[in-house]
């Protein structure tokens, strides 16, 4: 068996890690934009290519090194079609096809879909062209009361919503951003702002069957109680119930409603005979990983965005306690016969910290400098990020995201505070977010949802 993996991140590097765990011991074909040493001593061969969107170069190492299947990492490939290419060269790739990652490429498609669907989990929003631009003024100021984020309608690497009150002061510099999305990708997504918890769920995609990973709450920012910048998530955490401290049971089982209904959306979409419904995952249909950001508000469940493809880092939250065969699960994907039973997680939390250059995410002024990390046990992961290797050994800085370590434990105490003490540990000039996944930080949540409900 042998797989090649498209992607440098410690995302790539948790997958590769689950992948070495099955026991169908597969070869692993890594092909990175960046020499991850996480990667490399797992993988039998590493190539190292410039961009993953050149999709020739990519398709040629493919065709060279024969896998058996393909897994891709990040979003930008998955958007240009390489799921399509590898397919139509005879490999299968536990990604979607071009046409439906617009759920993640295009923020105007997946919300068109949801309204389309009757599936109700969007805030007000509308979608706005040339055509329409005029209105853009009236909708924010009578329809929105002057609280909206405008969202770039194609892939901007996380940078591309603006929200009002954080990155827009006004509403003029609000449409002047509308105006510049429309300009730059044809049109743009402007919704209403939502005030509510956060949360990750991950689903595998086999094109009916949709099998939910435990939900995870990411930290977009850069320091200790949300506060600077956003960044590419800073840490996250989950619970040993696969829930979250925040969460009622009955929003879980929204969020995962919300998955099935939009993957059946999907098929239905893109499937010219509806009646039947083309069966294990024949047709055109999702395949691969669907993760929804939701946000639970004061009126239920909403969805923030979809994406299609592991999130980072919460990948490696649930990675960390899968107890099932993780290449079984990509071949049930691929073969439309994935099953619950085929996933299975431990029941443990989780939390991950991000190790970070001291000056990430607004300047690069330690990159290159050295790292050390502390020996990692049992109950915790460490996977490597952007960061690099000496032909001697010593590992060196990069300038986003360097290492995300895991604890796991019965609780999310537990499991921070193993994370918390390997963190302190790391030697250099890096820092991390000490709040993440602590009681003081958790307990807001609570209070904030608890608040909400209660105005109601
Ligand atoms: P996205 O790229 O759509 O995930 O948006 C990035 C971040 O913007 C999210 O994680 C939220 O924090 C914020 N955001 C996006 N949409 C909304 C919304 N409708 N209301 C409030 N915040 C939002
Ligand atoms: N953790 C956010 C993302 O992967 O998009």
């Amino acid at each position: 068996m042998r797989i090649l993996l498209m992607t440098s991140s410690a995302r790539g590097h948790a997958i590769a890690d689950a992948l070495k765990h099955s026991p169908q011991h597969p070869d692993i074909v890594s092909i990175a934009t960046t020499a991850n040493p996480g990667i490399k001593e797992l993988a039998e061969e590493q190539f190292i290519e410039r961009s993953l969107t050149n999709l020739d170069r990519l398709l040629l190492i493919a065709k060279r090194t024969k896998p058996n299947l393909a897994i891709i990492g990040p979003e930008d490939p998955i958007a240009a079609g390489i799921a399509d290419l590898l397919e139509e060269n005879g490999i299968p790739t536990v990604a979607p096809k071009k046409m439906l990652a617009r759920l993640e490429s295009s923020k105007g498609f997946a919300r068109d879909l949801l309204q389309k669907y009757d599936i109700d989990c969007s805030p007000k929003f509308k979608v706005f062209t040339k055509e329409n631009s005029k209105i853009l003024n009236n909708f924010i100021e009578q329809e929105l009361w002057g609280e909206y984020v405008v969202k770039y309608d194609a892939l901007k690497g996380g940078k591309g919503v603006k929200v009002s009150g954080e990155h827009l002061a006004t509403t003029r510099e609000g449409i002047t951003y509308a105006l510049r999305c429309i300009e730059e990708c044809g049109q743009v997504v402007v919704e209403e702002k939502l005030t509510g918890c956060e949360f990750s769920l991950m689903s595998f995609v086999d094109g009916s069957h949709v099998i939910h990973c435990p939900l995870v709450q990411d930290h977009k920012r850069a320091y200790d109680k949300d506060t600077g910048p956003n960044t590419g998530g800073m840490g996250t955490y989950s619970d040993a119930n696969h829930s979250l401290p925040f969460l009622k049971i009955a929003d879980v089982e929204r969020a995962k409603e919300i998955q099935r209904l939009t993957v059946e959306a999907l098929q239905h979409e893109f499937n010219p005979h509806p009646n039947p419904l083309p069966l294990k995952g024949e047709g055109i249909c999702y395949k691969g990983i669907l993760y929804g950001g939701y946000m639970a508000t004061r009126d239920g469940i909403k969805l923030i965005e979809f994406n299609c493809r592991f999130g980072d880092p919460e990948a490696l939250n649930i990675l960390s306690i899968l107890d099932s065969d993780f290449v079984a699960i990509c071949q049930g994907i691929l073969s439309g016969e994935l099953t619950e039973e085929m996933v299975r997680f431990a029941k443990k939390a989780t939390v991950c910290k991000y190790i970070v250059p001291e000056s990430y995410p607004d300047k690069k002024e330690q990159l290159g400098k050295e790292v050390r990390f502390p020996n990692i046990k049992r109950e915790s992961r460490m996977y490597y990020g952007d960061i690099s290797q000496d032909p001697d050994g010593t590992l060196r800085l990069g300038t986003s995201r360097t290492v995300g370590i895991v604890g796991i434990g019965k609780t999310i105490s537990e499991a921070e505070s193993i994370a918390q003490k390997l963190c302190e540990q790391v030697q250099g000039p890096v820092r991390f977010r000490s709040d993440i996944g602590t009681h003081a930080l958790i307990q807001k949540r609570i209070d904030l949802m608890r608040r909400l409900r209660s105005a109601l």
